[in-house]
């Protein structure tokens, strides 16, 4: 994992750059459904994906990476289909994933999200949970097109998400938390979504259930070893560039892989770590116990464990895809974007 910055504004992409125009496909795509949200709602969504500001004056913002849509486009067209068959899964998986950050944020009490306030911050939380609701219910109208199977993968994928979410919360307050416990978090909170993206792309261009569902296999690994790096990040990475706080996850005590991980080792650092760790949440960490903790964690051997069982997951996935015969240009693109995914630092 790099630490370089790079604080402009298309530092939100990621993946090859073959795969730009799928970018532009989601985009369009998210803008009409957008336009149906109530008019109360309207500039709170567009401040949400980064077309606005605060005051709702247009802006170049950071989008986000459309890291499910891209993975939804791209496995049509592995499948053998076209892109823009599959532009309904690619935009209803990126609404799911908004309500889901937008709910998360708050669940979190974290303020930055994508360089910028997030909902809750800039705009009172019930806001938040409202624009959540809405784009969930657009999602939905979004894929009910496409027909019952397809609707079935994506609230089964919320449904696995919501259940990740809440063992998140339990997590904070679990007195034995344990890996597996936490693995089966972060396969929830993100693997079932990625799953359902890589799913519904191919089941849209006429994949057979077997194949789709190897596609899907491909996505929940994926997943996993895109959350894992996302723990990463929130003990190690620079705001500056992934645009989210950092430490707030030590702060709330998440049990997240590095943690536990490091909790388990039996070294000298790990019951240092338990120590701090088990301090009530009322009496904040200043700055230098951040950097102790931070440090504890990695001698501990925290973050090398979770640095492989990421790469893991991530040969899982390539296994996984190679099952499902992907189209060559298709795969090529695939592959690029999950390297990219997994050596990001935002
Ligand atoms: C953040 O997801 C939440 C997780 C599931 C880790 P992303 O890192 O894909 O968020 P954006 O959309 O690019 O901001
Ligand atoms: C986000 O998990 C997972 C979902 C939103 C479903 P985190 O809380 O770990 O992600 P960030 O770091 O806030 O994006
Ligand atoms: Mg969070
Ligand atoms: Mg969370």
């Amino acid at each position: 994992m790099t630490t370089t910055k790079d604080p402009s504004p298309v530092s939100g992409t990621i993946g090859p750059e073959s795969i730009g125009e799928l970018r532009s496909l989601t985009l369009s795509g998210l803008k009409a459904v957008v336009g149906r949200l109530p008019a109360s709602l309207q500039h709170v969504a567009k401040y949400q994906f980064g077309w606005t500001d605060e005051k709702g004056r247009p802006t170049q913002g950071f989008p986000g990476k459309l890291v499910r849509p891209a993975l939804a486009l791209l496995c049509a067209r592995a499948a053998g289909g076209r892109a823009e068959a599959a532009v309904p899964a690619a935009v209803a998986v990126e609404l799911v994933h908004n309500f889901s950050v937008l709910h998360d944020d708050v669940m979190d009490g974290d303020v930055m999200r994508r360089h910028r306030r997030t909902v809750w911050a800039a705009f009172g939380t019930g806001n938040a949970v409202l624009l959540g609701d809405a784009l969930l219910a657009l999602a939905f109208q979004t894929v009910s097109n496409l027909g019952r199977a397809s609707a079935t993968v994506l609230s089964d994928a919320l449904l696995d998400m919501v259940h990740g979410q809440a063992m998140d919360l339990a997590l904070e307050k679990d007195t034995t938390p344990t890996l597996s416990k936490s693995l089966i978090t972060a396969a929830g909170k993100t693997g079932a979504l990625l799953r359902s993206a890589c799913r519904l792309g191919a089941l849209i261009v006429g994949a057979d259930e077997t194949r789709a569902a190897l596609f899907g296999e491909f996505g929940e690994h994926l997943g996993l070893a895109f959350q894992l790096t996302d723990d990463v990040l929130g003990i190690w990475g620079d705001p500056q560039t992934t645009g989210k706080p950092v430490h707030s996850d030590l702060q709330s005590r998440k049990k997240s892989l590095p943690v536990l991980a490091a909790l388990a080792s039996g070294t000298p650092a790990s019951e240092r770590l338990a120590l701090l760790y088990g301090r009530d949440t009322a009496l904040p960490f200043g700055p230098d116990e951040y950097v102790e903790l931070a440090a504890l964690i990695e001698e501990a051997g925290g973050r090398s464990w979770t640095e492989r069982r990421a790469h893991q997951a991530y040969a899982d996935a390539l296994a996984a895809l190679e099952h499902a015969r992907p189209e060559p240009r298709a795969a090529a693109d695939l592959l690029a974007l999950a390297d990219a995914l997994i050596h990001r630092n935002h």
